[in-house]
């Protein structure tokens, strides 16, 4: 079956709301050290945008999760495949996420990285499905609210594909 990509955020639309993110970023933390934890792999390209709208002496660190479940449902046990380079004892965490689903995933990498005594960890994610969430989760800084359809582009994957995409696009099949 063939797919066709419909977009649903173009690249403009992104690069706007990525640079008011960061503004806000900014001014929240005053010139305080931030480290910025990029979710692997999906938020490689929001964060790589995002880190450079940031006016803050930054750390940058990588966390790598696989998420087990069936299909495109995740199961909200996470897997690291990656883990951070560094202690994050003492410092301001905020964690980078391509999207916030049925929160799951983000719940818990919360809790993972609350154990680690960071001084506070906040989430900043592209974009949320509210409709999905199976777990309340405070996004701090969000991008787009998108309803409940399956996204790809700009870091996100349908199985590996497509996360080279400049804008946010709907899969159609055809
Ligand atoms: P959650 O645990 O359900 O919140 O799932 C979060 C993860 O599922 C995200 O970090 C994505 O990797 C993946 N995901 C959820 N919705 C989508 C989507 O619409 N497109 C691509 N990946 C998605
Ligand atoms: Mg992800």
């Amino acid at each position: 079956m063939a797919e066709r990509i419909v977009t649903m955020i173009d690249a403009a639309a992104i690069a706007a709301r990525v640079q008011e993110l960061g503004k806000e970023i900014t001014r929240d933390y005053q010139d305080k050290p931030l480290v910025l934890i990029v979710v692997l792999k999906g938020s490689f390209v929001f964060a790589s945008d995002l880190a450079r709208a940031v006016d803050l002496p930054l750390r940058i660190d990588f966390l790598g999760v696989r998420s087990y479940g069936e299909g495109t449902e995740s199961s909200g046990v996470v897997q690291i495949t990656h883990d951070l380079s560094k202690p994050i004892a003492g410092e301001d965490v905020l964690i980078v996420e391509d999207i916030v689903d049925t929160g799951l995933t983000i719940a818990h990498l919360m809790d993972l990285l609350r154990t680690r005594n960071p001084r506070s960890v906040k989430v900043c994610s592209l974009l949320h499905k509210p409709a999905r969430a199976r777990v309340e989760v405070k996004v701090d800084y969000l991008g787009f609210t998108i309803e409940d359809k399956f996204v790809v582009g700009y870091g996100l994957d349908f199985a590996e594909r497509y996360r080279n995409l400049p804008y946010i696009g709907l899969v159609e099949r055809e």
